[in-house]
C-alpha cells in the first residue's frame, strides 16, 4: 500500500487494522517490519496520501477499492488441520464490509487464499443483500521478503482475476489502471477469478519445488564428490531451466512456501486427486528432510556426542535482509541440537533475542542451553561448530582466522548456504562442510 501511495500520489491510501499497537508502530519512526527501502517509501508518503488508522469501519466506508490483506494461517483444528487455510479472518472482513459499506465498491483479495475463496466472500455479500454492489477481484502478491520494495517497483507481472462479466471487466480495468501508473501494461495479466487464485499457490509450489529438487541433489553430490553449485550452474544455463532458485540450502523457510503447498495438497485431496496431492507433499517432505539432515550432520561431526558442546548458529531469519523467522530452518536445527543436549548460541543481526527464544522453545519459555550472542565472534567463543544458517552478507567477510582462534579444536565449520570460500577456511585450519560439496566433516 505504501508503494501504491508513492506511485499514485492522487490516490488516498488508508491502511486499517484492529490492532492498535501495530498501527501505532506504523505511525512511529520504528516500523514493525524490516525491509530495505521501506522506511524511505513510508516517510515520503505518510501524512501525504498514506494513513494508518484503527478506524476500520470508517476506512471501509470511505474506500472505493478495498484490499483484504488479513492473514490466512494454516488451520490448527478440525477438518483439514495442518493443511487447509483458516479463513476466519477473511470471513470476518467480508461480514464487516457487508455491514458497513455502501456500494459500489471493488473488493480485492490480496491475502493468499485457497481457490474459490471469492465464492465465500460473494456468498456473504449476497446473503446480506449487498452482493450486486460489490465486485470481488483476486490480485495475489508475488513480492519476496527482503526485496519487497524493489519487487513492487518492478514486478515481473501483476495478476488480476475477475468475473468475466461487463461489471467484472470494468472492475479489473479500474484496478489495472492503478498499477499501470508504474507497471508496463504488458506485465499486467488478467484472468478469471479461479485462475488468479490458483496461480498464486502454484507459483509458490513451483518455486519451492525447485529448491527441494536441488536440495535432493545436494545429498547425492555429497555422496559422489560432485559440487552442487557447479551442477546448478550447468543446468541453469539451459534457458528452459533458468538459473534462479537453484541455490541449495539448509531448506526453505518463510511464511508462504510450506503453507501454500499444504494448502494445494489439501485442495487436491478435496477433489479426490490423491496422487497429485502426494506429488506436491513430497516437496515439503524433502525440505523437512534437508533441515534434519543438516542438524544430523553437525551431530555426526561431533562424534555423535553433542552433549555440552557449544554450537554457534549464524543467522536465524528465514533468509537475509529480513527479520522474519517464520518457518525458518534455524528453528528446527536449533531444536534438533538442543535435543542432543548441545549448547546452542545464536547470532542474527536483525532478529531480537526474545523471538529466537520463543520460536525455538515456545512463548515465555527459557532453556539455559539456548543463548543469543551480540556478535558472531561472541557466538564462536569456545564453540566446537560454527554453522551458517542464514545467508547474511556480513557472514561472507567475517574474520575467520579470529573465529578459528576462538573455537575449540577440531574447529568445525558448516556452511548451510554455500556463501563462504571453503578452501580458504580449510587453509586456516577448519574442517569444513558445505551443502552438496566434497566435505571433510
Ligand atoms: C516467496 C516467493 O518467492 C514470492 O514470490 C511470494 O510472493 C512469497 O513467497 C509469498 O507468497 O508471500 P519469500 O518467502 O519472501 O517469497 O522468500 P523467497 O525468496 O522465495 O525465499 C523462500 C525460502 O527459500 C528462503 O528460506 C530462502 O532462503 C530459500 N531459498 C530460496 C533457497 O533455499 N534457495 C533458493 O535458491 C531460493
Amino acid at each position: 500500500m505504501a508503494v501504491i501511495a508513492l506511485k499514485a500520489p492522487d490516490i488516498e491510501v488508508t491502511v486499517v487494522d484492529m490492532n492498535a499497537a501495530r498501527i501505532a508502530e506504523w505511525n512511529s519512526d520504528q516500523l514493525p517490519v524490516y525491509e530495505p527501502g521501506l522506511d524511505e517509501v513510508v516517510r515520503a508518503t505518510r501524512g501525504r496520501n498514506l494513513r494508518f488508522t484503527t478506524d476500520v469501519e470508517g476506512g471501509i466506508r470511505e474506500a472505493d477499492i478495498i484490499f483484504v490483506a488479513v492473514n490466512t494461517p494454516t488451520k490448527t483444528y478440525g477438518i483439514g488441520a495442518g493443511r487447509a487455510a483458516d479463513l476466519r479472518y477473511i470471513e470476518a472482513v467480508a461480514r464487516t464490509i457487508s455491514r458497513v459499506a455502501v456500494g459500489p465498491k471493488i473488493i480485492v483479495e490480496k491475502s493468499t487464499i485457497p481457490v474459490k475463496t471469492s465464492e465465500t466472500i460473494k456468498d456473504i455479500f449476497a446473503a446480506n443483500g449487498v452482493g450486486g454492489n460489490f465486485q470481488v477481484l483476486s490480485n495475489p502478491e508475488f513480492l519476496a521478503e527482503g526485496t519487497a520494495v524493489a519487487d513492487l517497483f518492478s514486478p515481473d507481472r501483476v495478476l488480476i482475476g475477475g468475473e468475466r462479466t461487463p461489471e467484472g471487466e470494468k472492475a479489473v480495468e479500474t484496478l489495472a489502471s492503478v498499477y499501470a501508473r508504474w507497471v508496463p501494461r504488458d506485465r499486467i495479466i488478467t484472468t478469471n477469478l479461479w485462475s488468479a487464485e490458483l496461480s498464486k499457490l502454484v507459483a509458490n509450489a513451483f518455486l519451492a519445488q525447485r529448491i527441494s529438487s536441488i536440495n535432493s541433489i545436494s545429498a547425492l553430490c555429497e555422496a559422489t564428490g560432485a559440487d552442487v553449485d557447479e551442477v546448478s550452474r550447468a543446468i541453469g544455463r539451459d534457458s528452459r531451466v533458468g538459473p534462479k532458485f537453484l541455490k541449495a540450502s539448509v531448506g526453505f523457510g518463510g511464511s508462504c512456501f510450506q503453507k501454500d503447498i499444504l494448502n494445494l495438497v489439501y485442495l487436491c485431496e478435496k477433489f479426490g486427486l490423491g496422487d497429485v496431492a502426494a506429488y506436491w507433499e513430497s516437496v515439503v517432505k524433502m525440505n523437512d528432510w534437508q533441515k534434519r539432515r543438516f542438524a544430523a550432520q553437525i551431530i555426526g561431526s561431533l562424534y555423535n556426542t553433542a552433549a555440552d558442546k557449544r554450537v554457534a548458529i549464524l543467522g536465524f531469519a528465514f533468509k537475509k535482509d529480513t527479520n522474519d523467522t517464520r518457518e525458518s530452518a534455524a528453528i528446527s536445527i536449533c531444536r534438533d541440537l538442543l535435543a542432543e543436549q548441545a549448547h546452542v548460541v545464536v547470532y542474527d543481526p536483525r532478529v531480537p533475542a526474545s523471538l529466537i527464544h520463543s520460536d525455538v522453545l515456545g512463548a515465555g519459555k527459557r532453556d539455559a542451553r539456548l543463548t543469543v550472542a551480540q556478535t558472531p565472534y561472541e557466538a564462536a567463543e569456545g564453540a566446537h561448530v560454527v554453522a551458517i544458517v542464514t545467508e547474511w552478507d556480513e557472514f561472507r567477510s567475517l574474520d575467520y582466522a579470529r573465529i578459528f582462534a576462538l573455537m575449540a579444536k577440531p574447529a568445525l565449520f558448516f556452511d548451510g548456504r554455500n556463501i563462504v570460500d571453503l578452501a580458504a577456511l580449510r587453509r586456516i585450519g577448519f574442517r569444513v562442510h558445505g551443502i552438496g560439496k566434497p566435505n571433510d566433516a
